[in-house]
């Protein structure tokens, strides 16, 4: 059964497949990771499990804290192995409300492997001006508030990787700014606070019963931010495949490793489920 009590809605996939330019390996991260050749890969966009007991089809998310944390050190050091020099590698992780560290714990136990060039906070609900935006979950609680953000850490070999803030750019509010700081285009860095919802959805069979997908936009923003072209992008822990749907639409070629055939099988579905790309992009 899924996570949701309903059945999965495909047979498990059995073997690796390859859809458009994506390719979707199924089994252990370390293990595969090990397949892939040194420097091959340009941006790793990545949620890995939080340990927080989820409830996914086969993976036990509630392990030793300490194993876990050195299960995390050792996919950092499979990644950075594969990771060009001039390479980022984007993480996706948040603790809860009532244990807050996890998120920084693991950033910590990729310190001695990276440098953290930005630190990017997804923020998924917002309340401005009296009004609510954004879909998140409640928890009642009175000692914690809602949890409505979650940290996307930007590590990097040399933290002096150039990036094309502008891909991922905003117009500027003052036009007068253009001129008077000489700049070339109506757009300036947005900034390490991304607002980003979640799509909405009628029912969780539309995300895959997966019980923690991030949304497409989460990873485009990350490629962008690289900011080539022909980047070739892995995601380690794939889940339903939201990386290399964001690959596929942005025309890069993309690597995604997942541990559960089922999770493997949906993110397959979902790129043979992609409208081709336009002919200026492909
Ligand atoms: C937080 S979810 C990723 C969700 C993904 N970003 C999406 O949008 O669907 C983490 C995933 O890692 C998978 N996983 C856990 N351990 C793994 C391992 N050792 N190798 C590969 N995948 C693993 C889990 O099955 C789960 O689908």
């Amino acid at each position: 059964m899924g996570p949701d009590g309903d059945p999965p809605s495909a047979a498990p996939a059995d073997e690796d497949r390859t859809v458009g330019r994506q390719t979707v390996l199924v089994g252990d991260c370390l293990v595969r990771l090990a397949e892939l050749p040194e420097g091959s890969v340009d941006v790793v966009v990545t949620s890995p499990p939080y340990n927080i007991g989820l409830a996914y089809n086969a993976y036990d998310d509630g392990g030793d804290r300490a194993a876990y944390l050195d299960f995390i050190a050792a996919a950092g050091r499979a990644l950075k192995r594969v990771l060009a020099p001039g390479g980022s590698f984007f993480l996706n992780i948040a603790g809860t409300a009532s244990d807050p560290w996890i998120a920084q714990e693991v950033a910590a136990a990729l310190r001695p492997l990276f440098v953290l060039q930005n630190a990017i906070v997804w923020v998924k609900s917002i309340a401005i001006d009296g009004r609510s935006v954004g879909h998140f979950k409640p928890i009642n609680s009175r000692r914690y508030l809602n949890h409505t953000y979650e940290h996307v850490f930007h590590f990097t070999a040399t933290g002096a990787v150039p990036l094309d803030r502008l891909a991922v750019g905003v117009p500027f509010q003052d036009k007068s700014n253009i001129a008077r700081f000489g700049h070339d285009a109506d757009r300036r860095c947005a900034g390490n606070v991304w607002f980003i919802r979640y799509e909405t959805i009628r029912s969780r069979g539309e995300r895959f019963h997966h019980p923690s997908p991030f949304p497409v936009e989460l990873p485009e923003r990350c490629i962008l931010l690289h900011g080539r072209r022909d980047a070739t992008v892995l995601d380690p822990f794939l889940g339903t495949g939201s990386t290399l749907v964001a690959a596929e639409r942005l025309g890069c070629r993309g690597i995604g490793i997942e541990l559960d055939p089922v999770y493997a099988a949906a993110a397959v579905r979902r790129l043979e489920g992609l409208a081709p790309l336009a002919p200026d992009v492909a």
